[in-house]
């Protein structure tokens, strides 16, 4: 079976990536993982990488004047490896028209709310401080503006009266690890195709 070539993007702790690399021993997931990408030099989810002997791409977004060059460096360190999907998991950097073509817009996200509430940055938090009473997370397409891609899946949480914004934070990480799973089960493993590879 030809499984897709799938990137993890992440910048920060690597619960999501850790996650979704479970799924994928366990073959829940079918897609061949071509490495990680940080923008974080000391990021969480190099000790991740680490831990299931992923490749590992460090590529420190300061070090480039602007955000074309950046995204051009990321393109060619990504296509390199025949990457064919690119799975942000807690990115937290914008990317330009360019890198979403360059992968014929098969880039996708996930968010901590549900969109298209709360979005952009703190968005745990914005939803703890508004007192809504359910909210979410969604995984959703990739698009030039910030958190606006076409929805492809949601899982509701719901904050309790004794809720605190910890206690929140962690029920939204458990609905996110399943909510990642599940959807990009149902994405890649439509996308493998018969044959030896
Ligand atoms: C997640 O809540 C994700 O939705 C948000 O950043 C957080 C990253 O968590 N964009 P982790 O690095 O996967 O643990």
């Amino acid at each position: 079976m030809n499984q897709p070539n799938i990137a993890l993007l992440a910048s920060g702790n690597g619960s999501n990536v850790q996650a979704i690399l479970q799924n994928i021993e366990q073959h829940h997931i079918h897609a061949n993982v071509t490495c990680i990408l940080t923008n974080v030099p000391n990021a969480g989810v190099i000790d991740v990488a680490k831990a299931f002997d992923v490749p590992l791409f460090v590529l420190n977004h300061k070090a480039y004047d602007t955000r074309a060059k950046y995204d051009a460096a990321m393109v060619k360190a990504l296509k390199g490896l025949k990457t064919q999907w690119v799975v942000m998991a807690g990115w937290l950097r914008l990317v330009t028209a360019s890198f979403i073509e360059a992968f014929e817009g098969q880039v996708l996200s996930i968010h901590p709310s549900l969109l298209p509430s709360f979005k952009g940055l703190h968005a745990i938090d914005q939803a703890f401080d508004y007192g809504v009473k359910i909210t979410g997370c969604t995984v959703h397409w990739v698009v030039e503006k910030m958190d606006e891609g076409g929805i492809l899946g949601q899982e509701a949480v719901f904050i309790d009266d004794g809720d605190t914004l910890a206690s929140l934070t962690a029920k939204m990480h458990s609905a996110e690890h399943k909510l990642y799973s599940r959807v990009l089960a149902q994405i890649l493993n439509a996308n493998c195709q018969n044959g030896t590879d």
